[in-house]
């Protein structure tokens, strides 16, 4: 076995659902406007998946295109990992639905739920297993459904949510790669954002439903301040090892929940805001997905050239957050 392999990320792919919803269409359903949301949040619309699409058939897409970009086939896949916090169901994980519909041997597969901060962590997990020499092509996925778990008549929350998938295939590779990882989690601020029903604490009862607890609760503007203090501070946390200033990133890849937030990220870390990648505005707040997308949008465009050095930063429910530095 080798050990103390650089990884990197060698294929990557995206899968959104084709239905758009528009702010326009939102003001029909909730008392908002566009004008509102846009100024607000930075959201124009979003995707929705088919009421038959499930975050596993997002997840299986998204892993298949990942697979043909980095010319490999599910057979080389030695660990599957899926963020999400809308799994298809609690169990089987959601990783273990993939694996089989994508075809892949009896590798190990499970599920990472720190909502946002997924795909992060999900690198981060990858990144050991390679490093150390014990898989060689780890599949990391990010895929939520949130519209299955959005309640459809509060605008404080229907407004910023979407639908999507991305995906990375993770492998040994000779130079740059992943420079340095920072996770972080704070359990005392859980309450801010969460699920409250559907697990031990309250299992789904007619009470439950009619309670409407099975739907995201949030306190938008709480979370608001801590996402600019952790974003940033991670920022720092994971580039600072390396000695690495603000102007060495060529590009950050942020979790998308508000572009009010990243610009106020971009302002402490004494970034220019044209170095935060923005793609919040198609498709809102992914949770997981969020960072997963623009980082295949960002390659996709080509804002990310061989040798830059990114910064993948997240923050999300738990509180959980994660920052990555890869050189490409
Ligand atoms: O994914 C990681 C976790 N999530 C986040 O990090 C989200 C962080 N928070 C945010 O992005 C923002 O706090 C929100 C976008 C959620 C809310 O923006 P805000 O500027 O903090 O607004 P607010 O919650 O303070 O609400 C301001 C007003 C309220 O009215 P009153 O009480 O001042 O009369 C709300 O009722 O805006 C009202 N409002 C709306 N009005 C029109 C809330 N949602 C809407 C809406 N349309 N959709």
């Amino acid at each position: 076995m080798c050990t103390n392999k650089k990884t990197g990320i060698i294929g990557l792919g995206a899968y959104l659902p084709e239905k758009v919803l528009t702010n326009k269409d939102l003001e029909k359903m909730v008392d908002t406007t566009d004008e509102w949301i846009t100024t607000r949040t930075g959201i124009k619309e979003r995707r929705i998946a088919r009421q038959d699409e499930v975050t596993s058939d997002m997840a299986t897409e998204a892993a298949n295109r990942a697979l043909k970009d980095a010319g490999l086939t599910a057979a080389d896949i030695d660990l599957i990992i899926v963020a999400t916090i809308t799994p298809d169901m609690f169990f089987p994980a959601t990783a273990c639905l993939v694996q089989e519909k994508i075809g892949a041997r009896t590798v190990p597969a499970f599920d990472v739920s720190v909502a946002c901060s997924g795909f992060i962590y999900g690198l981060a997990i990858a990144n050991q297993f390679i490093s150390s020499g014990t898989y060689k092509h780890a599949l990391v996925i990010a895929a939520e459904k949130l519209s299955a778990i959005t309640d459809w008549t509060d605008r404080n929350t229907c407004v910023l949510f979407g639908d999507g998938a991305a995906a990375a295939v993770l492998g040994p590779v000779e130079k740059g790669g992943i420079l340095s990882v920072y996770l972080g989690a704070n359990g005392k601020e859980g309450d801010l954002i969460k699920l409250p029903a559907g697990g031990s604490r309250i299992p789904a009862t007619r009470k439950s439903i009619e309670s409407n607890l099975h739907f995201i609760k949030m306190n938008g503007a709480e979370l608001f301040k801590h996402a600019v203090k952790i974003m940033a501070d991670a920022a720092l946390e994971a580039t600072r090892p390396l000695g690495l200033q603000a102007d060495d990133i060529s590009l950050v890849i942020p979790h998308q929940a508000n572009v009010r937030i990243l610009n106020a990220v971009a302002k402490r870390m004494g970034l220019t805001k044209d170095k935060i990648y923005l793609n919040i505005e198609k498709y809102g707040n992914m949770s997981a997905a969020s960072s997963a997308v623009a980082l295949v949008e960002a390659v996709k465009e080509g804002r990310i050239k061989k040798g830059q050095k990114i910064l993948l930063d997240a923050f999300g429910g738990g509180l959980t957050w994660g920052a990555i530095v890869i050189e490409w």
